[in-house]
């Protein structure tokens, strides 16, 4: 096995490497489902919808927006090479379209322009990003004004037989909220879903209308 695999098996969803990345990946992909669903349904996805997802990992979600977006556009951005590489097999057929573009990078320093898109999602990511404060402000740049932002976060559920111990508290998400608001985001709400012992928190926010 090679150094880049001898890692901690969690830091592998942090940012996938290596063969024990692809794995992480087929995971995800299979674990990952109703988040993503749920994802979808929060985002009120519309035809004509110019859509940043961050931290797209094996690309799932990244398909289901590429489904209702059919007029409109999908971008991603994930610090993962083996990432981007299995989203973008997942997502060949609509990537050649041009309907959907990929790439790798870092929420920290977005390379699009301001006001590029109506919505941007992240599921199951935000505790990866490295500077929230700045990363928010980022997001928030590149949102048209009164676009949409969707934070999903996996909510800690110690009776979950797999990675139980991981997710937020609900103490956590009120703070993300309240980071939201000095990077700021109005009209912040939250909405709750839960399917067997899965608990997700969707953090819903808009770009003011002005500045
Ligand atoms: C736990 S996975 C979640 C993947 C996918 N959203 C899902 O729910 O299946 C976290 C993803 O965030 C990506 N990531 C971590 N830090 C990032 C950053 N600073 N910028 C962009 N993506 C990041 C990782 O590479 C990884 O693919």
């Amino acid at each position: 096995m090679s150094q880049e695999n001898v890692v901690e098996p969690v830091g592998q969803f942090g940012r996938p490497r290596g063969v024990l990345g692809r794995l992480a990946g087929w995971l995800m992909a299979l674990t990952n489902r109703p988040l993503n669903r749920w994802a979808v349904e929060v985002l009120e996805v519309r035809p004509g919808d110019h859509i940043l997802e961050i931290g797209f990992g094996p690309g799932h979600l990244i398909q289901l927006l590429a489904e209702r977006a059919t007029e409109g556009f999908v971008a991603g951005i994930d610090l993962s090479e083996v990432m981007v590489e299995q989203a973008a097999r997942r997502n060949r057929r609509t990537v050649r379209q041009g309907r959907v573009e990929l790439c790798q990078g870092s929420v920290s320093s977005l390379p699009y322009e301001d006001g590029r898109f109506d919505k941007v999602v992240a599921v199951n990511t935000f505790q990866f990003w490295p500077d929230p404060e700045n990363d928010l402000r980022e997001v928030r740049r590149v949102l048209k004004p009164g676009g949409t932002l969707v934070l999903g976060l996996r909510l800690k559920n110690p009776a979950r037989r797999f990675l139980g111990g991981l997710g937020h508290t609900g103490d956590e998400v009120a703070a993300i909220g309240t980071l939201l608001a000095e990077a700021g985001f109005t009209g912040i709400s939250t909405r709750g879903y839960q399917q067997g012992q899965e608990r997700v928190a969707y953090l819903v926010a808009a770009r003011p209308l002005t500045g």
